[in-house]
């Protein structure tokens, strides 16, 4: 075998049943649909609901799919990484439980977070197991239970988020498909703007800060579009020209989804048309880890072996970056 590349060979995406409409959260925070989607471009997200239900909820059931669908027997995968904000628990890691409740009884597991960026970071991380031979088999799964730590009184938070679960399986080829190249980036100053203040080591769970609502998503709205925008343009742009991609010569741009005037703006910044971007941010809100599996897994069908496309994130941290793939197989 020449050089090993890693290839994604399967998607799956599993999202809740329940709706939450922009006009039902009108009814619960000053807000109005037409705001909502002129300044988010969303219209519904999906709310995991039920008591004991968690992010291994949502990734459990993409996983049982993923298996189903590419045939693949759950003794054979040697590793998985669930990429997730919201764990079910500080510890274990949320990827153990999803392990035990799929029966992948020969993989070690364990969790990563980059915010937004969690799955093209845990994407590339399973890439180098892969390159390096030594593993043939890796599930990442980008799920998160969005719902779990926002709060429903702020109108500048609850429109955006919603839940979701997707499972992603990579394996080697050496057939001029698979990952690329990667371009990831960091820059911790950028937690001021947005964090979650309480429930770590530095300020444990008590009455206060339940009380004070630090428990859920602290957002600086503008200022993080404001980088988000600026950041994933460049570095798409920037994987783009590393890579000799000119536009017509990409298929599509698969960007997180986390307000649709980002989206636009990085494509227009790529020099891509609509058609080359990827977008389903109307029906799903922002799933963190979830969003840009859950966009190759709706248009899975669409893809042929060879295309190029180019998954681009920005988010808490800060983190961003981009990542550059062929295609490794026809669905259809
Ligand atoms: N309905 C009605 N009005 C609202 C709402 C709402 N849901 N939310 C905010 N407003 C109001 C504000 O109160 C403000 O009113 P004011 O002018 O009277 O003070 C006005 O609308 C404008 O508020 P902005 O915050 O400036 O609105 P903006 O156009 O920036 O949109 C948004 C807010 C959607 C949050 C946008 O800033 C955004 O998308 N930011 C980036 C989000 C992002 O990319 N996050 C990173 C990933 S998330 C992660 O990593 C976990």
């Amino acid at each position: 075998m020449g050089v090993i590349k890693a290839a994604i060979t399967g998607i799956n995406g599993w999202v809740p049943e329940y709706v939450l409409t922009n006009e039902e959260l009108a009814t619960m925070v000053d807000t109005s649909d037409e705001w909502i989607t002129t300044r988010t471009g969303i219209k519904g997200r999906r709310i995991l609901r039920g008591n004991g239900s968690g992010t291994s909820s949502l990734g459990v059931p993409a996983v049982k799919g993923l298996l189903e669908k590419t045939a693949t027997d759950p003794l054979d995968v040697d590793m998985l990484i669930c990429a997730t904000v919201t764990p079910d628990m500080q510890f274990p890691a949320t990827s153990n439980i999803i392990s035990a409740k799929t029966g992948l009884k020969n993989a070690w597991s364990y969790d990563l977070n980059a915010a937004c960026s969690s799955y093209i970071y845990a994407l590339t991380t399973a890439a180098q197991f892969i390159e390096t031979g030594k593993y043939k088999k890796i599930i990442v799964v980008g799920a998160d239970k969005m719902s779990s730590i926002v709060d429903y009184t702020d109108r500048a938070t609850c429109v955006i988020f919603g839940d979701a679960g997707t499972a992603t399986l990579l394996e080697p080829t050496n057939d001029g498909v698979g990952i690329m190249d990667t371009i990831l980036r960091t820059d911790g100053n950028g937690m001021a703007h947005l964090h979650q203040k309480a429930g770590g080591s530095v300020k444990p769970a008590t009455h206060q800060t339940v009380d004070a609502k630090e428990h859920f998503i602290y957002q600086e709205g503008q200022a993080v579009f404001k980088f988000a925008v600026t950041n994933m343009a460049d570095v798409s742009v920037e994987i783009m020209e590393k890579n000799n991609i000119k536009p017509e010569e990409l298929a599509y741009l698969v960007p997180h989804q986390a307000n649709l005037r980002i989206i636009e703006a990085t494509a227009r910044r790529m020099g891509i048309e609509k058609e080359q971007v990827m977008i389903n941010i109307q029906r799903y809100g922002n799933t963190t880890s979830a969003t840009i599996p859950l966009c190759l897994w709706e248009w899975e069908d669409k893809l042929k072996k060879g295309d190029n496309i180019i998954l681009s994130a920005f988010g808490g941290g800060f983190t961003w970056g981009a990542v550059y793939l062929k295609w490794a197989y026809d669905s259809n």
